[in-house]
């Protein structure tokens, strides 16, 4: 086992610039690294992350989301087990595939997407981040719910504080109160919703829910409104980052970025490689139910395990030059990347790998190719500086880009 002194600190400031000198350092020299302020053992090779989560013995629960979740969402999804958390995965899971995905939801991002986009299509000029990403996939998951446009605002804050609340890891006492300030808020605004919604139900997501039944009982206003609370904030946060990232990285290789532009069938490739290469999750905990035998040591029973998603999926042994972003690699499959069959990490592996995969897919995907369209000759503006921000959840904090509008590309010259 490594001494506490020799673990790389990933609360400092160091870290939260470049974490990938640390990840490295932690897969060569610590594969198992007690870290005392988060109180967790640090696990970092793709190897040992792969089979925490996919945990076929049953002995790393999600457990850990009691204290780490529950506190501002209420009980969820994420640290049920068994046939409960079967059941209730059941329930949302058609909304996010198959007929139910294509037919409803897709020509919801579509709207989406493009009002976002004619905002600012004429302005030669965007940020990215502040006038695309961060709205568009929580305005997606509010009108899959049918909830009301005047709420969105507050939706966003609130949710933003439930990822925050999630993400402290130094445990910063503000933090943790506005968590549950937002948790409180967030009822009051959505209980009523959901009792005037079982009275008018419509064809939402909403109203699946309210009209779901769990082993033949209904879900509670309360069993609800946790769900939402989960599926609004798991749903944003991670799909704004994810094409935030895909831009940078394709704007840091024009080469690739050309290729993308040309060949649309490429987009799915580009969005498994971001996945790869720089996850919007960077690490996901566990709990140890046993001893749990890792590279370098065992993990004993009772202690919390953190995942550490962006040093795995930039681990040599699984990935050739894995600091390459490289949408052509031959050890990235671009067509399993969205089922739990994904050799990244991205979304986890096992019974919890996520829910919401193939409506991000969806989203990425329509984002990118609408945004290539209105932007043919992106390139970055005067103050472009993708630099990540986030240990947790980390992505660009602003991606500044300029363009020739393409309406005025149209206009007959004379
Ligand atoms: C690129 C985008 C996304 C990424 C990187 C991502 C990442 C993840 C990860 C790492 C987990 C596993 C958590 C764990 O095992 O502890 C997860 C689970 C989950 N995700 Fe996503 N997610 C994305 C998009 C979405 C979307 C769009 C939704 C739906 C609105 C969603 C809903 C969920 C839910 C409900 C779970 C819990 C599943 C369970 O416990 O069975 N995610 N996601």
């Amino acid at each position: 086992m490594t001494a506490a002194q020799h673990v790389p600190d990933i609360l400092s400031q160091e870290f939260a610039e470049n974490p990938y000198p640390t990840y490295r350092a932690l897969r060569e020299d610590a594969p198992l690294a007690w870290h005392e302020p988060t109180q967790s053992y640090l696990i970092s090779r793709y190897e040992d992350v792969a089979r925490a989560f996919k945990d076929k013995e049953s002995r790393l629960t999600t457990d850990n989301y009691a204290w780490q979740a529950e506190p501002v969402h209420g009980k969820t999804l994420l640290q049920m087990s068994g046939r409960e958390h079967a059941t209730r995965r059941a329930l949302v899971a058609p909304a996010f595939r198959g007929n139910e995905l294509r037919e409803k939801v897709v020509p919801v991002i579509e709207r989406n997407a493009r009002e976002l986009i004619d905002a600012f299509r004429h302005s030669g000029s965007v940020d990215l981040v502040g006038d695309f990403a961060s709205h568009f996939p929580i305005t997606v998951i509010s009108d899959m719910f049918g909830l009301d446009r005047s709420g969105q605002e507050h939706i966003s804050a609130w949710y933003r504080a439930f990822v925050a609340f999630i993400a402290n890891l130094s445990g910063d006492p503000e933090c943790a109160a506005a968590g549950e300030r937002a948790r409180a808020e967030f009822a009051a605004y959505m209980l009523p919703v959901i009792r005037s919604r079982r009275d008018h139900l419509g064809d939402d997501l909403l109203s699946a829910l309210c009209t779901a039944e769990v082993d033949g009982v209904s879900m509670s206003d309360e069993d609800i409104k946790a769900f939402c609370s989960l599926l609004l904030t798991a749903g944003a946060e991670t799909t704004d980052k994810a094409i935030a990232g895909l831009f940078a990285n394709l704007l840091a290789h024009p080469g690739q970025l050309a290729f993308v532009r040309q060949d649309r069938g490429l987009v799915d490739r580009a969005f498994a490689e971001t996945l790869r290469y720089s996850p919007p999750v960077h690490m996901i905990m566990r709990q140890a139910a046993a001893d749990v035998p890792m590279s370098g040591g065992t993990i004993p029973a009772g202690a919390t395990v953190t995942c550490l998603i962006g040093a795995a999926n930039r681990d040599p042994a699984r990935y050739e030059d894995p600091d390459r972003f490289d949408i052509f690699r031959n050890d990235l499959t671009a067509t399993t990347a969205f089922s739990a069959a994904a050799d990244h990490l991205a979304f986890a592996l096992g019974r919890h790998f996520c829910v919401g995969a193939l409506l991000a897919k969806a989203e990425v995907e329509i984002a990118t190719n609408q945004l290539l369209d209105a932007m043919a000759d992106i390139r970055p503006a005067d103050g472009y500086d993708p630099a990540e921000q986030g240990v947790f959840t980390r992505g660009p904090k602003s991606l500044l880009v300029e363009f020739t509008p393409v309406a005025d590309r149209q206009v007959p010259a004379g």
